[in-house]
């Protein structure tokens, strides 16, 4: 419909994909071109990660979250976040095991993961009146026993949900209870507004395993390098998949990441994250403030690139109402992309600049009215 739509020659507002329009901080830019010209930088990488990035992760961890972590063999790198979400099931996932996960929530805990393992998808719905967190209460024990992992994420894509220390140390009660292994993929942890500070799960428990990544932090979704640290067992079974089947995220990326990371001197952003989380959050400000405007009930989010929000009054289906928007030339996802929990709803994602966002806002109030 979008390329039809174009080829009309309407403008289309892409506000649908989650991959920041900002760019990369010079910073990292210069360090990534110095960085590439030395020739050992230019060879098979280790896929477990270079020491140097292994010990600048480790440093993120205590200056970011006060954890003291083993850069040796609690932390290794990953080729971006979602593939060690995807791989970590090929560590633990037989078939028929069941994994808990969230709905609506990233699609790769159920397909790239769950499916591709011939495990079996318990789907936690996470509901608006639960301010979109599971709840443990209402799984049956029998489901919590033969768990083998659950997914969770928060700061959450898509709802922009945030969990509480509270809510982190149910879960890993849970975990500890019934046996299984939390997945937290934590890659909005910086991605976060005002002076919301997103906490670790490790604060709560280091049992478990923990993903991150540079993508959203420093605008770098294409250079694929994250981290996954945790459970020196846990991660060690990782690093054995991993090196099976990948070489690793390239040397001179991994330095460049370095440079990025090593600019946290505390809990606080460095300005290289502030300034562009400064610019996200006054789009947040004009989308939201936009939408309650001309009628549509929308609640701000804390943190993430996105707008998660019910669909207009009147409006059934949240696909229907995608193609109506489409036909005036405004892109969103709709809410059952990220699962059947997810109807009813769509995510703006904060991608485009505030002249744009407030052309699409006029858009969107032609169509409500
Ligand atoms: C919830 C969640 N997890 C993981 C990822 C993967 O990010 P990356 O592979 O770029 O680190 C994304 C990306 O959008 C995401 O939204």
């Amino acid at each position: 419909m979008v390329n039809d739509k174009k080829k009309e020659g309407i403008n289309i507002i892409p506000l649908g994909i989650g991959d920041p329009d900002l760019t990369t901080p010079d910073l990292i830019i210069n360090e990534l071109i110095n960085q590439v010209k030395i020739s050992e930088n230019q060879n098979y990488p280790s896929s477990k990660g270079e020491q140097d990035f292994r010990e600048a992760v480790q440093k993120w961890y205590d200056v970011r979250f006060n954890l003291k972590l083993d850069a040796n063999d609690e932390v290794t790198n990953l080729i971006g976040g979602k593939e060690g979400v995807a791989n970590i099931a090929r560590v633990f996932v037989n078939p028929g095991d069941i994994v808990l996960c969230p709905n609506p929530g990233y699609p790769v805990y159920e397909n790239g993961a769950t499916k591709l393992c011939d495990g079996k998808i318990h789907t936690i719905p996470l509901l608006r009146e639960n301010d979109f967190l599971p709840d443990f209460e209402v799984i049956e024990s029998e489901i919590l026993k033969k768990a083998k992992l659950m997914y969770l994420n928060y700061p959450n894509n898509p709802t922009g949900a945030i969990a509480s220390k509270k809510f982190l140390k149910e879960a890993a009660d849970n975990a500890e209870d019934y046996n299984f292994v939390i997945v937290y993929d934590n890659p909005y942890s910086e991605f976060t507004y005002e002076d919301y500070i997103a906490p670790s799960l490790l604060q709560i428990d280091q049992n478990h395993i923990e993903i991150n990544s540079s993508s959203k932090m420093f605008c770098m979704t294409g250079f694929r390098c994250g981290w996954a640290v945790g459970d020196k067992d846990i991660i060690s079974g990782l690093r054995k998949v991993k090196s099976h089947t990948d070489s690793g995220c390239p040397i001179f990326i991994q330095k460049a990441v370095v440079k990025g990371l090593n600019e946290y001197k505390s809990g606080e952003k460095p300005n290289i994250v502030r300034n562009n989380m400064k610019i996200y959050e006054k789009r947040r400000d004009v989308l939201v403030k936009g939408l309650n405007d001309i009628g549509w009930n929308t609640d701000k989010p804390k943190a993430t690139l996105y707008v998660w929000t019910h669909i207009p009054e009147g409006e059934t289906n949240s696909m229907e109402f995608i193609k109506k928007l489409i036909n005036e030339g405004v892109v969103l996802t709709p809410g059952t992309g990220f699962g059947t929990y997810g109807e009813g709803f769509v995510r703006f994602a904060l991608t485009q600049p505030i002249d744009k966002i407030k052309e699409a806002l006029e858009r969107i109030e032609k169509i409500l009215n």
